[in-house]
């Protein structure tokens, strides 16, 4: 028997990625590839990519620059550029970096196999294309194997909400939702192998129409599987935020009480130069309807501070908007012109300011978070153990709210839910005993 194949893949960028590696590890398995976590002893590396930000899109090539030394020692190795910077920029980045065999874009990665016969024939492989047909539906079954207690799950992808500063609509296409008895299908088979929590994924999730009841008719099919505990989404739009959904944060037990609901900014000006269809004020009554239905919400969100335009009054509103809400976590970044957006046609703001007020408002949501945290102290929360800790007998998991808790002498198993008091708070995560 020949010795298989091995695939190192790298990836960057957004949960969604995450799964389209696991995908592209699963269709490149057959082709006799096994993954391997060294890229010294691949044959192929593969490098899953995101174009989000300059300093995202630039990672790539300093990566692909290491792997140089490596291409010169053993001239049958391989090198692919997968992801949302292989849809972004294609040929280009052959042009760039002469090294890369193959390009495959996120929506055609079912074609991977016939690029990879491709590129090991000698030439160069490229596909970019959004095909009429489903990638998901061309790949092969999922692999049987038992796999850790938690998994993503895509079930929709694509945007059509175009906001001034974002790639996404252009790098993952317009709005696909998958059809929720598929859907139904790779969850019951998840659950089978041992995965007790499931996180659906979709550049905006809750637009998802694949169920005539929306993400809400899906989430409540998926929480009558049995040995499916956990349910969680991301990443929504709040103009998405339905009636349903709502509902379903107050009614069905599986769905956890954490919400990633981006904002971007606190200013009703800015958010109309960004395109985002709504203004503060109905982002915070869309939380006060969620919180009355369930009052425990932890709430998460993603903020751009220096989009063109913004003065200081538009960032003291985000920061009152901050105040406001009382996140549980938050994602905050600095603008980044984006090629091919219409943003990017926009002077910047001054570049030092724009850092001086990143500073402030991560100082903030990094306070809001952590007495959040510090809150669950003496509180009795539901943990999924999802592996061991560093001393013996210690396990580590999360809770309802997505905290990391650590727990002693555990006495449960990986892939338990058991209820833990927490006696701790900290830097990063919480200390708890099982009750
Ligand atoms: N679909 C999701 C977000 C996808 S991108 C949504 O609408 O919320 C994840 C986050 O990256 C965004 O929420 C935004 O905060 C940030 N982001 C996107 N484009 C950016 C840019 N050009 N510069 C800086 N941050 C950006
Ligand atoms: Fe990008 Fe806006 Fe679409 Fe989110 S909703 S993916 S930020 S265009
Ligand atoms: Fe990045 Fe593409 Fe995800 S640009 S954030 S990998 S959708």
């Amino acid at each position: 028997m020949t010795e298989p194949r091995k695939l190192f893949i790298k990836t960057y960028g957004c949960q969604m990625n995450v799964y389209d590696s696991e995908r592209m590890a699963e269709a490149m398995g057959g082709q006799g590839y096994v993954e391997t976590q060294d890229p010294a002893e691949a044959d192929m590396i593969l490098l899953n990519t995101c174009h989000i930000r300059e300093k995202a899109a630039e990672k790539v090539y300093s990566e692909l620059g290491r792997y140089k030394a490596l291409k010169a020692e053993k001239p049958d190795l391989k090198i692919g550029v997968a992801g949302c910077v292989a849809q972004a920029e294609g040929e280009e980045i052959m042009r760039r970096q002469p090294l890369v065999d193959l390009v495959v874009g996120p929506q055609s990665y079912h074609r991977l196999p016939e690029l990879e016969a491709k590129a090991r024939s000698g030439a160069k492989a490229l596909d970019t294309d959004f095909p009429v047909e489903d990638k998901f539906e061309h790949l092969k079954a999922r692999p049987k194997a038992r796999r850790g207690p938690t998994a993503f799950l895509t079930v929709q992808e694509g945007c059509d909400k175009f906001c001034a500063f974002c790639v996404v609509p252009y790098t993952r296409g317009a709005e696909v939702s998958r059809p929720a008895p598929r859907v139904l299908t790779e969850a019951r088979d998840l659950v089978e192998r041992g995965v007790r929590e499931i996180t659906l994924l979709g550049q905006n999730v809750n637009a998802y129409h694949g169920h005539d009841g929306g993400l809400a008719g899906l989430i409540r099919e998926l929480a009558a599987i049995d040995g499916l505990e956990r349910i969680r989404f991301t990443t929504s739009h709040p103009n998405d935020m339905d009636d349903a959904l709502i509902a379903a944060h107050g009614e069905v037990d599986k769905l956890m009480p954490y919400l990633h609901l981006p904002v971007q900014s606190g200013s009703d000006r800015i958010l109309k130069r960004m395109n985002r269809q709504h203004t503060a004020d109905q982002y915070l009554k869309l939380i006060e309807r969620l919180r009355s239905v369930r009052p425990d919400l932890h709430m998460s969100g993603d903020f751009i501070v220096g989009f063109p335009e913004e003065t200081e009054e538009d960032f003291q509103v985000t920061l009152d908007l901050v105040e406001a809400v009382q996140y549980g976590s938050a994602f905050s970044f600095k603008y980044s012109a984006r090629p091919g957006t219409p943003a990017a046609e926009r002077p910047l703001v001054d570049q030092a300011e724009a850092d001086e007020r990143l500073q402030r408002l991560q100082a903030l949501l990094t306070r809001q978070q952590r007495a959040l945290q510090d809150a669950m102290v003496g509180r009795e929360v539901g943990v999924l153990f999802e592996k061991a800790g560093r001393m013996p007998g210690q396990l580590v998991g999360k809770s309802d709210y997505l905290h990391a808790v650590h727990v002693a002498d555990a006495g449960a198993r990986i892939g338990e839910i058991a209820r833990v008091k927490i006696v701790e708070s900290g830097p990063n995560s919480l200390r708890g005993v099982l009750v």
